[in-house]
């Protein structure tokens, strides 16, 4: 069973992957030795197909279970779904030694994190991701935490969880479309930190669907997706630095899913479109082959993803956007552009002109 260890200096914890695995999730809460009662949080479509196969591992391993269900969708993700997942936790009367699961997606993961951070000042935390993203980005590395009106993710903590289960037959019931939109996420860590992946990706028949991608190459891709969030989250688990590079292509991928209300692109969508215009400003500015962005542009229109914005945006209103996002520093725009595959570099020397020529690319407006 592959097994990646995230090294920090006072929780490090495993992430396991492999087919099935779900249906061991007891046994492995017993071996890390946490407290009796389990919570399982999750929406109730996972809920309905993994639920019961979490709750007999668990109860079989004698635990007692309870479970506690939001209704899917980032408009949940807020502090009042946070409240409901307290009152839970007080109607079965958790403990400090009590474990929190997050069955099911990045929205999930996040909000059960956060309650686990807070709840009895921080109480454990098990992530069981349901969805291609979540499984190689936001279920390890320890951000959680839910959006204000005003903005996403703007309330929230880095709490680390006790162990990442991922079993890769769960994205079965995953819709085609989230598939593709994970896979955004590998492809980014091809371009940041994994150049053997980003070939690997290059080289492979078909990468669009849980059906027909190669069962091995799947395994392949979360674990190598997985080793390169360890290793970058080991380095600067708190994003005083290098861990900003997971950033790439979120920052002008942000502007497009917030100008569009986050109803036209999901996530990874963005993030691809993000990254085709990070990958144009490193090219405008000397620092990255032609070449390299063309095999970039041409890897992601393989998955399936988009490659031009397909909204009636203007460049003034997403330049506008960008000075909103979270990456400003200092009133600065800071980007990730690479500079080979595998290897980039955080930026906030680029003139305005060279964003806007790349967005205007995106837009098919040159
Ligand atoms: N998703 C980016 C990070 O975990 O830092």
């Amino acid at each position: 069973m592959p097994e990646i260890t995230v090294s920090l200096p006072q929780h490090s914890y495993q992430i396991e992957i492999s087919e099935g695995n779900i249906s061991q999730l007891g046994d492995q809460l017993k071996q890390l030795k946490l407290g009796t009662k389990v919570l399982v949080v999750s929406n109730p479509e996972i809920f309905d197909h993994y639920g019961q196969i979490c709750i007999d591992s668990l109860e079989n391993s004698g635990f007692e279970v309870y479970s506690h269900l939001i209704p899917a969708g980032e408009s949940n993700k807020n502090l009042q779904s946070i409240a409901k997942i307290y009152d839970s936790a007080l109607a079965h009367h958790l403990e400090r030694s009590s474990t929190l699961v997050a069955l099911g997606g990045g929205v999930i993961g996040d909000m059960t994190g956060f309650t686990a951070a807070t709840w009895l000042r921080g109480i454990n935390f098990v992530q069981v991701p349901t969805s291609l993203l979540a499984m190689v980005d936001a279920s390890v590395g320890g951000k959680t935490g839910v959006n204000h009106p005003q903005g996403k993710n703007l309330i929230g903590a880095f709490y680390q969880p006790k162990l990442v289960l991922i079993d890769p037959s769960v994205l079965k019931t995953l819709p085609p479309r989230e598939f593709r939109a994970g896979m955004a996420e590998v492809i980014k860590y091809g371009i940041i930190w994994d150049p053997e992946l980003f070939s690997q990706l290059e080289n492979a028949t078909n990468i669009t669907s849980f059906d027909e991608i190669d069962p091995q190459l799947l395994n392949t891709i979360l674990v190598r997706s997985c080793q390169a969030k360890a290793d970058v989250v080991a380095q600067d688990e708190k994003e005083t630095g290098i861990r900003a590079i997971l950033n790439y292509g979120h920052t002008i991928g942000h502007a497009i899913e917030s100008l569009t209300d986050y109803k036209q692109y999901v996530h990874g969508e963005a993030i691809a479109l993000g990254m085709i215009a990070a990958g144009e400003i490193a090219i405008q500015m000397g620092l990255w082959r032609e070449t390299n962005g063309n095999r970039q542009n041409k890897l992601i229109s393989k998955v399936g993803l988009p490659t031009k914005i397909d909204a009636p945006l203007k460049v003034k209103e997403v330049l506008e956007a960008l000075k909103n996002d979270k990456k400003v520093k200092s009133g600065k725009i800071r980007f990730i552009l690479p500079t080979k595959i595998g290897s980039v570099k955080i930026t906030d020397k680029i003139s305005s002109e060279v964003i806007k020529e790349s967005i205007m690319q995106l837009l098919n407006q040159r």
